[in-house]
C-alpha cells in the first residue's frame, strides 16, 4: 500500500506547549505508595522515593503532572498533606473505599515533582470545600511570607514559595460518583468564585474549569455551555477527560478510537467559540485534555477488591500491544488539535493505568504504552507542521473511512530537524509512506525508531519486556521526498535532519 504525507514548512498548526506531555499522580491504589514512594526499598532515598521509579519517569519526559486526584480530591483536605508525618491524620477516602496515611502530602510531592523536572498541576477540592480552603492553599504554595499561610509554609521546611502556576478548579464536578457532584450552574458559580479569590491571591496563575467526565455523559455540551457561561473571563482552560478500551476485541474499530477523541476535541472547541462570540469576548478558550488513556483490563479485577485497605492494588491495567498503537493514534490526534489544547495528561504514571508498573519491595519496568509517549515527550517539540496525507482507508464496525496511517509532523527548529510519528493501522500491509518535505532542505534521517512485529495482546511483564522500539529498516531520501516502509501495525518515529 502506498501513502503520501506533504508538510510545508510555513504550514504550521501552532507550537507544542511542552505540557501536552503532561501526566497525572493521584492518591489512588499504588500510584503514589509503593509506587514513587517506598521507605525501605532498595533503591529509596532518604524523603522515601524510589530512584528506580524516579530514573524510568525521567526516561519518559513527562513534563506536567496532575496532582492529587482525580475523584481522591473532592474528598481531600490539602491539610492533611503538611506538617509533621507522624502526626498527619489517616483518612476513609471516600472516592476508591481505601485508608489515605497522608505519609505524601504537598512538600514532597513538589520536591519530588522538581527532581523529576515536571511542573505540578494542582487540583483542588471543589466537592466538599468551598472558595476559602482554595483561596489559602495558593497563598500556601505561591505567596512568599509574611501572611498566615506563607508563614506555615516556611514553618514546614519550604522557604521558597513552590510557584505552581496551574490549577484544576476540582474534579469531574458532572459525575454523580463525584463527591460533592454539582450541577452546571452550581459548578459554574464555585468555579467562578473561586478562581476570582485564586487569582487575586496569585494573578499569575492558569485555572482549568471541568469540562463533562467523557462525551457520552448525558449532560455533555450544555455541561461546558453553562460552565463557560459563569467562568468564561475567569478560567483559561477547559478540561476533556476521556478513556478507551477493546472489550469486544475489534482491533479495526479500536485503533480508530483517536477519531472518536479528534471529534470530542472538535465539539469542545466549538462550544468555547460560540460562548465567546454570545459573551463577545476577546479571549479564546483552551483545552486541558487532562485524563485520557486506555483504561478496562482491570475493571473485573477492581470489583473483587476489599474496602479500606492502605494502597491496594487498584486499576492496574496491563497493556498490550494494541494499546501502545492506540496511545500513539491518540497522541497523533493531540499534536494535530495543538492549537487548542494546550495541556494534557496520559492518565496516570505509575501502577495505576500506567505506563511504569512497580512490585513492591521489587523491580520497576515499563508497559508497552511508555514508549509512544517517551519518543514524543522527548522528540515531539517545536511546531507542528499541518498533515496532507493522501492514504487509503477502511470501515469497521464503529468508525467509515478510517485512513490506514495516523500521522503528523513536528518542525524541531532548535535541533534542525522535522520528526515524523506515525502509525500503520493496517493488519496485514506494509504502506510505503512518502513523506514530502515542502519548503525543506531534507538533509539525512538520523533516526528510524518502530515498535512493531509483536503479537498484538503481547504485553511487558517485570520478567520479560519483549514491546520495545527497535532500529527500523532504513528510509530512502530523494530529493526532498522520504520513504519510510511502515510495517504493519506499527508505531514508527522517523527524525530528518533538516535546513
Ligand atoms: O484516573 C482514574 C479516575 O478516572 C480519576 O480519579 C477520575 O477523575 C476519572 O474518572
Amino acid at each position: 500500500m502506498k501513502a503520501k504525507m506533504t508538510v510545508n514548512r510555513t504550514f504550521a498548526i501552532d507550537k507544542v506547549d511542552p505540557r501536552i506531555y503532561g501526566t497525572f499522580v493521584e492518591h489512588l491504589g499504588r500510584c503514589v505508595y509503593t509506587g514513587i514512594y517506598e521507605p525501605g526499598h532498595k533503591t529509596a532515598n532518604a524523603q522515601g522515593f524510589r530512584e528506580d521509579v524516579k530514573a524510568l519517569v525521567k526516561e519518559l519526559n513527562t513534563t506536567f503532572i496532575r496532582y492529587p486526584g482525580g475523584n481522591f480530591v473532592s474528598g481531600y483536605n490539602w491539610e492533611d498533606g503538611i506538617g509533621p508525618k507522624e502526626s498527619r491524620p489517616h483518612r476513609l477516602d471516600l472516592a476508591w473505599k481505601t485508608i489515605e496515611t497522608n505519609e505524601v502530602g504537598l512538600h514532597e510531592f513538589a520536591a519530588w515533582a522538581e527532581e523529576v523536572n515536571a511542573e505540578v498541576n494542582y487540583a483542588i477540592n471543589l466537592g466538599t470545600r468551598d472558595i476559602d480552603a482554595a483561596r489559602n492553599i495558593v497563598e500556601y504554595c505561591n505567596h512568599k511570607g509574611g501572611s498566615y499561610w506563607s508563614d506555615l509554609r516556611r514553618k514546614n521546611g519550604a522557604e521558597e514559595p513552590f510557584k505552581i502556576k496551574t490549577w484544576c478548579l476540582g474534579n469531574e464536578m458532572d459525575g454523580p460518583w463525584q463527591i460533592g457532584h454539582k450541577t452546571a450552574e452550581e459548578y459554574g458559580r464555585i468555579a467562578a468564585e473561586a478562581a476570582k479569590v485564586m487569582k487575586w491571591v496569585d494573578e499569575s496563575i492558569e485555572l482549568v474549569a471541568c469540562g463533562s467526565s467523557h462525551s457520552e455523559m448525558p449532560t455533555f455540551a450544555s455541561w461546558e455551555a453553562t460552565v463557560l457561561e459563569h467562568t468564561y473571563e475567569h478560567v483559561d482552560y477547559l478540561s476533556l477527560h476521556r478513556y478507551y478500551g477493546n472489550p469486544k476485541n475489534d482491533l479495526k474499530s479500536y485503533l480508530a478510537k483517536s477519531i472518536d477523541m479528534d471529534n470530542f476535541i472538535k465539539s469542545v472547541v466549538a462550544i468555547c467559540d460560540y460562548v465567546k462570540a454570545k459573551k463577545h469576548s476577546k479571549k479564546t478558550m483552551y483545552l486541558s485534555f487532562d485524563e485520557w488513556n486506555v483504561w478496562y483490563h482491570s475493571h473485573e479485577a477492581d470489583k473483587k477488591n476489599e474496602p479500606w485497605q492502605q494502597y491496594p492494588p487498584i486499576l492496574e491495567d496491563i497493556y498490550n500491544f494494541e494499546d501502545a498503537l492506540l496511545v500513539g493514534c491518540l497522541l497523533i490526534t493531540l499534536l494535530k488539535n495543538c492549537d487548542r489544547v494546550k495541556i494534557a495528561c496520559l492518565a496516570q504514571l505509575v501502577n495505576v493505568i500506567a505506563p511504569i508498573m512497580t512490585e513492591k519491595g521489587g523491580d520497576a519496568w515499563r508497559q508497552t504504552t511508555f514508549y509512544p509517549l517517551a519518543h514524543a515527550a522527548n522528540y515531539g517539540l517545536g511546531t507542528v507542521l499541518r498533515p496532507f496525507i493522501d492514504c487509503p482507508v477502511y470501515d469497521s464496525e464503529e468508525f467509515s473511512g478510517v485512513p490506514y496511517v495516523e500521522a503528523i509532523a513536528v518542525h524541531n527548529e532548535a535541533q534542525g530537524e522535522v520528526v515524523i510519528f506515525a502509525v500503520n493501522r493496517s493488519l496485514d500491509e506494509v504502506v510505503d509512506f512518502d513523506i514530502d518535505f515542502q519548503g525543506f532542505d531534507v538533509d539525512s534521517v538520523t533516526a528510524f525508531s518502530e515498535l512493531s512485529g509483536f503479537d498484538v495482546k503481547a504485553v511487558n511483564t517485570k520478567a520479560a519486556a519483549p514491546v520495545t522500539p527497535a532500529g527500523a529498516l532504513s528510509a530512502q531520501i530523494s530529493g526532498s521526498v522520504v520513504t519510510a516502509p511502515l510495517k504493519p501495525l506499527s508505531w514508527n518515529m522517523i527524525r530528518v535532519a533538516v535546513k
